[in-house]
């Protein structure tokens, strides 16, 4: 009898909204952040978020996520609507399955690149040992070998967000979240940072939804949900990640991403921190300070 391969999802469905609404009450104003949003997410798809400043897309994000409660509709993942969940088992199932990666890093300050990157392994009970070799050998992945005992004060905004990825992808979590995780980033090290998340997500078939105002941000998914006024304007598939004859191979953007972190590992000791000059890279300069911030 031949073994039939584990069927582990990939190219199905694992995140479905249905007709998801959140509505905010600021006294008596109503503002409908989203409304009434229905598309699809597939495992292992690099999904975008895009839209313009205000448009909904952190709340969207947000909901998916399970960090806000949705108003109205249907939240899918893995088949779970995670609207019907307790506090408890969502707090659980985030841990089991989500990672996140924000723009503002959200490092702990007084903690080393390693012991943040340890965090959630703590919280999924990993042993000690096991899980500083864990956090190691992400840390060395994203090229931060040198720098694993190093505070966030002392790395430059890349590196901070290489610490960050290297955070949200240790534990293997199915689906990774991150919005507008390059907003703080120059050129260079937003390119650098896109294919390190793309490589990971690849070589693990992980799933990807990342929030962006950037169209050249969107350029890296397979699926771009265009969002607009709390409305999905609409859904475009880049990629079909269940062509077998798509050369968009995991093989190839890993292999891509890993050569980039060689070099940066061989240029590190000459990398200092490099301020981000506020509008060189942000397409809305001005209009999206909000989210400089990290906030909504
Ligand atoms: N906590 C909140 N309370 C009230 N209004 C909010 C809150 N969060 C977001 N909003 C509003 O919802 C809309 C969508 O915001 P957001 O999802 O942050 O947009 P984007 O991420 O696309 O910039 C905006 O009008 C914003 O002001
Ligand atoms: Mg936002």
């Amino acid at each position: 009898m031949v073994a039939k391969p584990m069927d582990d999802g990939y190219g199905k469905k694992i995140i479905e909204c249905k007709n998801v609404k959140k509505v905010y009450r600021m006294g008596k104003e109503k503002i409908v952040a989203v409304n009434d949003v229905s598309f699809e997410i597939l495992k292992g798809e690099f999904c975008c978020l895009l839209g313009t400043s205000g448009s909904g897309k952190s709340t969207l994000l947000n909901l998916m996520a399970g960090i806000e409660k949705a108003s109205g509709g249907g939240i899918f993942i893995k088949g779970k609507n995670i609207r019907s969940m307790s506090e408890k088992d969502l707090a659980k199932f985030r841990q089991q399955y989500l990672g996140f990666v924000f723009q503002s890093y959200n490092l702990l300050n007084s903690m080393t690149a390693i012991e943040n990157v340890e965090f959630p392994l703590v919280f999924k009970r990993v042993p000690a040992k096991q899980r500083r070799r864990m956090a190691i050998e992400m840390l060395t992945k994203v090229g931060l070998k040198t720098r694993m005992n190093h505070k966030p004060k002392e790395m430059s905004g890349g590196q901070q967000q290489r610490v960050g990825i290297a955070r949200a992808f240790v534990a293997k979590p199915e689906i990774v979240f991150a919005d507008e995780p390059t907003g703080n980033l120059d050129t260079k090290t937003t390119m650098e940072v896109m294919d390190l998340i793309k490589g990971m997500a690849r070589e693990n078939k992980q799933t990807i939804v990342m929030v962006t105002h950037d169209p050249r941000l969107a350029e890296y998914a397979d699926k771009i949900i265009r969002v607009l006024d709390g409305n999905v304007q609409s859904v475009e598939v880049r990629h079909d990640i269940n062509d077998p004859n798509d050369n968009y191979t995991a093989e190839a953007i890993h292999a891509q991403a890993k050569k980039q972190d060689m070099e940066m590992e061989k240029q590190e000791p000459e990398v200092k921190y490099v301020p981000v000059i506020p509008g060189e890279d942000d397409n809305q300069s001005g209009v999206n300070n909000m989210d400089k911030s990290g906030n909504k």
